[in-house]
C-alpha cells in the first residue's frame, strides 16, 4: 500500500514549495537509510522487456521524472530510487538566480493541476555538477539528463546554452535545450525558426567537437500553432538533434480559467494539459516519422494517460504534476501495467 493518500492532506495544507521541501527530506532520510529503496522495489517488478536503446542509452523502463522537480540533482539518489527509467535535472542556469518573488506555485487540486512561474530558480551549474558528480561517485547508475536554460537577464542566450553543454556533457547522459519555459522573457522565441537554427547550429558544432558523445533534445511548448510545429520539426531534423519532448508547460487557461487560481501568471500543468500535449505529440510522431527520439510530457495524471503517450508513438514518458497529486504510485502502478 502507498503511504502518499495519506501524507497528501497534511502536504496540502503547507505552502507548495514548503510542501516540496519537506517531501524531498523525507525522501532523502529514508533513501540514506536504504529503506526507500527497498519499499519502492517491493512496489513494482521493473522487467527486462521494458528495456529500451535510445540514442545509445539503455533505458531500463520507459518512465521518467521531468525537469523542474530536482532542478539542482540534490536529490538523484532518492528520486532513482522510485524505480524510474531515468531522471532529468534543471533546468540549469549558467549562474545561481533566485527566480521571481514568491508566491510563485498554485495548486489546483480540484483539476489535479499546478500553475508555476518558478523562473529558472536554480544553484547554477557548478553546484549541479557537484551534485551530479557525487551521485556518480556514491554509485549511482540512473539515467540522467541535464536540462539547461539561459539566465534572466543575460543578453547572449546562445552564449549561455553552449556554457550550460560545455559544463555538463562529461556527467549527464542527455542534455535538454529548454526554450520552452514560460516563465523567463523572450525565451520562447527561441523556437522561431532563425532562431532555433542558430542556437541548435551552434550547439551541434559544439557537440561533434567533443571527446565523448552526448545527446542533444530540445523540450517544446505545447502552445505552438500547427505551422509554426511543423517548422520547429523541420529545424529539428535538419540539424541533426537527437530527441525532443513534448511537452512543458501551457500557457492557456482552458479549463481552470473559472478558479481564482486559474488567474495567476505562469505554466499550467498537470490533466488540463493532456489534451493539448497529446495534439502535439501526434504531430511530432508522425514527422519525426522515427528519425528522432520522442519524449512525452504533459499531463499524465494517470496510469493510463502514461500508456496514452507511448501507444500515441512516444519513446518515453515524463512525470511531474501527477506526482503531486497521485505520489509514486503513479510510477508503480504505469510499470505494473507495463508489465
Ligand atoms: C516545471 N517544468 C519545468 N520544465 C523544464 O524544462 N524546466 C524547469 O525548470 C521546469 N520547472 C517546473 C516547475 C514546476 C513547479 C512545474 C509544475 C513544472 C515543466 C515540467 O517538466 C513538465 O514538462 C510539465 O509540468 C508538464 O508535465 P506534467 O507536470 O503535466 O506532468
Amino acid at each position: 500500500m502507498s503511504l502518499y493518500p495519506l501524507l497528501r492532506p497534511a502536504l496540502f495544507a503547507l505552502s507548495p514549495e514548503l510542501a516540496h521541501q519537506l517531501t524531498f527530506s523525507g525522501l532523502d532520510v529514508l533513501q540514506s537509510s536504504g529503506l526507500l529503496e527497498r519499499y519502492c522495489r517491493s512496489q513494482t517488478a521493473v522487467t527486462s522487456a521494458m528495456t529500451k536503446v535510445l540514442m545509445g542509452l539503455t533505458f531500463p523502463n520507459p518512465v521518467g521524472i521531468a525537469a523542474g522537480l530536482d532542478k539542482n540533482a540534490d536529490h538523484l539518489a532518492a528520486l532513482a530510487s522510485l524505480q524510474v527509467g531515468f531522471v532529468e535535472v534543471g533546468t540549469v542556469t549558467p549562474q545561481p538566480q533566485p527566480g521571481n518573488p514568491q508566491p510563485r506555485l498554485f495548486r489546483l487540486p480540484a483539476e489535479q493541476a499546478l500553475i508555476n512561474r518558478m523562473g529558472f530558480n536554480n544553484k547554477g551549474v557548478d553546484h549541479l555538477l557537484m551534485r551530479l558528480r557525487r551521485y556518480r561517485a556514491d554509485g549511482g547508475q540512473a539515467i540522467v539528463g541535464v536540462n539547461i536554460g539561459k539566465n534572466k537577464d543575460s543578453v547572449d542566450a546562445i552564449a549561455d546554452y553552449q556554457t550550460g553543454f560545455a559544463k555538463v556533457y562529461a556527467d549527464a547522459d542527455y542534455v535538454t535545450i529548454n526554450i520552452s519555459s514560460p516563465n523567463t522573457p523572450g525565451l520562447r522565441d527561441l523556437q522561431n525558426q532563425d532562431e532555433l537554427l542558430a542556437l541548435l547550429t551552434a550547439l551541434k558544432n559544439q557537440q561533434q567537437g567533443l571527446p565523448k558523445y552526448v545527446p542533444l533534445v530540445v523540450k517544446i511548448a505545447p502552445d505552438l500553432t500547427e505551422l509554426a510545429l511543423e517548422q520547429l520539426m523541420t529545424c529539428l531534423l535538419q540539424t541533426e538533434i537527437e530527441g525532443v519532448i513534448a511537452t512543458n508547460t501551457t500557457i492557456s487557461r482552458e479549463g481552470v480559467a473559472h478558479f481564482a487560481q486559474g488567474k495567476e501568471m505562469g505554466g499550467l500543468s498537470g490533466a488540463p494539459l493532456t489534451q493539448q500535449a497529446d495534439r502535439i505529440l501526434t504531430q511530432v510522431v508522425q514527422q519525426a516519422a522515427g528519425r528522432l527520439v520522442v519524449i512525452a510530457s504533459g499531463g499524465v495524471s494517470s496510469p493510463e494517460a502514461a500508456l496514452r503517450k507511448l501507444k500515441l508513438g512516444a519513446d518515453l514518458v515524463q512525470v511531474y504534476t501527477g506526482l503531486i497529486y497521485q505520489g509514486p504510485q503513479l510510477i508503480w502502478q504505469t510499470l505494473n501495467r507495463l508489465a
